[in-house]
């Protein structure tokens, strides 16, 4: 491997495409492609982008993420979340290119309390989920040079995402009623980006070893728990600069009181020990790592003001 890998990023529009840019900037080449670059529901696109990139890294930050939609959009859902993923795997191993693929709590179900580990039995209630877990076993079918982060509840100061939306509710309403019975861990984008970056370095300088040793699935979330209700009302108490003057009373209510399309677990936490024990990695807190998301979009506002 040259001391400069080609690193090919998809998914550049999204919320954790974008920060992957960022925090692989240094590297050179870089190449960041959107569905305009590369559409991954058309196959033949893939590879004729693979061939003509020829990335010693492939990070796949693109997904079909639109959990709701998703029931409605099966094939769609599956074309992009579980068919892609294995013809990138095995484009992948074909070229002994690392590939990092990204995947969700939604593919448990509701039958454990206590943190989700790699070892747990699957069993997605939805769609979107039981898409992205098609995605995981054609890429360890595939195998090659390959890890999985499984993660949750992203969201980052770029994108849309939960706390945008809160921002943008703060201002519209006196009162928010949110959903307190499902248990996850907001992850920023920042966070995710930053742990990756520092696992493909350690992969590529040989840190961890041969594939055999750590090609495979590690759950990667910021440390901690909350509930939607509980993750509201922290953005609301640590985002008072954003909110000009707003602050809505949060009303918690159980998932029943706010039907959708897609069912969702209720306990969403993973288990990160095996990260920790692999990789010696470990995500900020999601308190932290909030105020991290807070104070970047302050000073982008601020940037913006001035300009
Ligand atoms: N968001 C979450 O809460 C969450 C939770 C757990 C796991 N994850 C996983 O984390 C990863 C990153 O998620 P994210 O939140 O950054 O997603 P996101 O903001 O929704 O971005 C998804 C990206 O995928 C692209 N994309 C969608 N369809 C495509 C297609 N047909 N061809 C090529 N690109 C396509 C989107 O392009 P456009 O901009 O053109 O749509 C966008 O760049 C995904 O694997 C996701 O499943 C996310």
């Amino acid at each position: 491997m040259s001391d400069s890998p080609r690193v090919l990023i998809l998914g550049a529009t999204g919320q954790l495409g974008m920060e992957l840019q960022r925090i692989f900037a240094g590297t050179n080449p870089l190449v960041a492609l959107g569905r305009d670059g590369l559409d991954l529901g058309v196959p033949a696109q893939i590879r004729e982008v693979l061939e003509r990139v020829r990335p010693d890294v492939i990070l796949n930050a693109a997904a079909y993420t639109a959990v709701d939609r998703a029931e409605s959009e099966r094939e769609l859902a599956f074309a992009i979340n579980g068919r892609a993923p294995r013809l990138l795997a095995e484009e992948a191993a074909r070229t002994n290119a690392l590939l990092v693929h990204y995947s969700t709590d939604y593919v448990f179900s509701n039958r454990k309390v206590e943190p989700w580990t790699e070892e747990d039995a699957t069993g997605p209630l939805n769609v979107y989920g039981a898409s992205k877990l098609a995605g995981e076993e054609a890429i360890r079918e595939v195998g090659g040079r390959y890890v999985i982060f499984r993660t949750s509840w992203v969201y980052g100061p770029q994108g849309k995402n939960f706390l945008f939306t809160m921002l943008r509710l703060a201002r519209e309403r006196h009162e928010l009623s949110i959903v307190n019975d499902q248990v996850g861990a907001p992850t920023t984008s920042i966070e995710l980006a930053r742990a990756t970056r520092s696992i493909v370095d350690g992969l590529l300088a040989g840190t961890y070893g041969e594939a055999s040793q750590w090609a495979g699935l590690y759950h990667m979330t910021c440390a901690g728990f909350t509930t939607w209700c509980g993750f509201a009302q922290a953005i609301f108490q640590k985002a008072g600069a954003l909110l000009e003057g707003h602050k809505p009373r949060v009303v918690p209510i159980p998932s029943r009181d706010y039907p959708t399309p897609a069912r969702r677990p209720h306990n969403s936490v993973l288990s990160n020990a095996r990260l920790k024990e692999r990789f010696g990695v470990e995500l900020a807190s999601w308190e932290a790592a909030l105020d991290e998301v807070v104070a970047a979009i302050e000073r982008k506002r601020l940037a913006t003001r001035r300009d």
